[in-house]
């Protein structure tokens, strides 16, 4: 009888990892997906030619470029540097099937919303993590004047009169719903307040690049950005922040395999509870300003708990790494997920490889092994197929990891770096 699972992951695109080796060297990372992805849309904001630099080459944000050209922009890309033209009067409705496949599209609304007045997008899709509503986008927005109407699975919104500053309390601090209000509210008429604002990199090196542009704002970085809303702003170029779970997950996958990897042009600040909890399990962490070194244990890595939560909190998408790492734990770790309801698909692959991991509730209990043994597992998500790649480094024998698209929306030359670091990794 044909295994429909053998028959269809066989053709899918697969990372082929033979585990066992110590990885050593350096990598560099590129700029933030989750920055930069936002940095796009932005400039959106202002008609005229933006440059954005430190841009990774990164499915995502060829995504994000078909979107663009949608709406009526240009962009061209000269090596990591994205140069954007914006027409005057770009299309306020934006291409249904490709937000549908990418959740930070939904970030068009607000910036359609200040430049035109109208906006029609598609309720968003992306990683599937469970439910992940847009709720709080859409009652920020409403508070500031727009109207909403849904159609079909297609938000209708319209702001004739303008946006108009006011005070936003969300109720969770949502980066997205931050940056959707921070778009809207920097043409708004009046000053904006956004309190319990999420309080990532990513979303202050937005409100530096439209700072850079134009735009009046106070306390970005912080749980109360205040936001002046000025007529019209100009273009800008910008330098995308680095990529921290890029950063955090080769650190990771150096630790897993006992090995040592420092990561260059990255910012260790970023990474603070990573790093303290990477060092709770035996590894040797180094910093200079721009540049971490992680050194993993010699055994095996003591057990650790961990939560993860907003900045400056556990980033959940370092979490799948992080579970993949401590499988091999000489102890017991619960990890508590407290961003996503539903992000645990990718634990029943783990334990394919001979992982003792299950949840209960939003808490992962990882009992540690000693030995994982390489396998066809499933790369669900970006950063499982991340994860699934970094248990396959320490797994014996050969581990094929299916549905390795998944890892090519977020990192830039996964395979290569890998590589660069002496992992014995193909990509098929
Ligand atoms: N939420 C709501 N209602 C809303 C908005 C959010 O209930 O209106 C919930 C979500 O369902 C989720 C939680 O709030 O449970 C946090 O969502 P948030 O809005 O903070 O996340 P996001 O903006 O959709 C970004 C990143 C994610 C990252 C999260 C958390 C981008 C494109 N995506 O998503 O990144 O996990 O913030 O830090 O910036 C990834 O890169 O792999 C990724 C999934």
């Amino acid at each position: 009888m044909v295994n429909r699972r053998v028959t269809s992951a066989a053709m899918s695109p697969a990372i082929i990892v033979q585990g066992g080796k110590r990885l050593s060297g350096s990598i560099q990372v590129l700029g933030a997906k989750n920055a930069v992805l936002k940095h796009m849309v932005a400039a959106l904001l202002a008609p005229g030619r933006h440059t954005i630099e430190n841009v990774p080459d990164i499915v995502d944000v060829q995504l994000m470029e078909r979107v663009l050209r949608h709406v009526g922009a240009t962009c061209d890309r000269d090596g990591t540097t994205l140069h954007i033209d914006v027409p005057e009067e770009p299309n306020p409705e934006a291409p249904l099937d490709l937000v549908r496949q990418m959740r930070a599209s939904i970030l068009v609304l607000g910036a359609l919303l200040a430049r035109t007045g109208t906006a029609r997008v598609a309720l968003p899709g992306g990683d599937d993590f469970g439910s992940r509503p847009i709720d709080f986008h859409v009652s920020g927005l409403e508070s500031m004047g727009a109207t909403f109407d849904l159609d079909h699975g297609v938000l209708h919104a319209s702001a004739p009169d303008g946006l108009r500053g006011t005070d936003v309390f969300l109720e969770f601090p949502s980066v997205g719903a931050t940056e959707n209000l921070l778009l809207a509210s920097v043409l708004a008429n009046g000053t904006t307040t956004i309190r319990n604002a999420a309080r990532e990199p990513e979303l202050r090196d937005l409100a530096e690049y439209l700072m850079k542009m134009g735009a009046k704002i106070d306390g970005a970085g912080t749980s109360t950005i205040e936001v002046h809303g000025v007529p019209n702003l100009s273009p800008a170029t910008h330098r995308t922040v680095p990529d921290r779970l890029e950063a955090g997950t080769y650190l990771v996958a150096g630790a897993i395999t006992g090995g040592s990897v420092t990561v260059e042009n990255c910012v260790p600040e970023h990474l603070r509870m990573e790093l303290r909890k990477l060092e709770a399990t035996g590894c040797t962490v180094a910093t200079t300003e721009s540049s971490v070194t992680v050194t993993g244990p010699v055994g095996r890595p003591h057990a650790v708990d961990v939560a993860t939560l907003p900045f400056p909190g556990f980033h959940t998408d370092m979490h799948p790494q992080l579970v993949a790492y401590l499988s091999m734990s000489s102890g017991t770790s619960i990890v508590t997920e407290n961003i996503y309801a539903g992000r645990f698909r990718y634990l029943g692959e783990l334990n394919r490889m001979g992982a003792d991991v299950h949840a209960d509730g939003q808490h992962i209990v990882i009992r540690g092994v000693d030995r994982l043994s390489g396998c066809e597992v499933d790369g669900c998500d970006i950063r499982a197929a991340a994860a699934m790649t970094i248990a396959a480094l320490r797994a014996d024998g050969e581990t094929i990891v299916t549905n390795a698209q998944h890892v090519d929306r977020g990192y830039d030359s996964f395979v290569p770096k890998l590589q660069s670091l002496g992992a014995d990794v193909q990509r098929r």
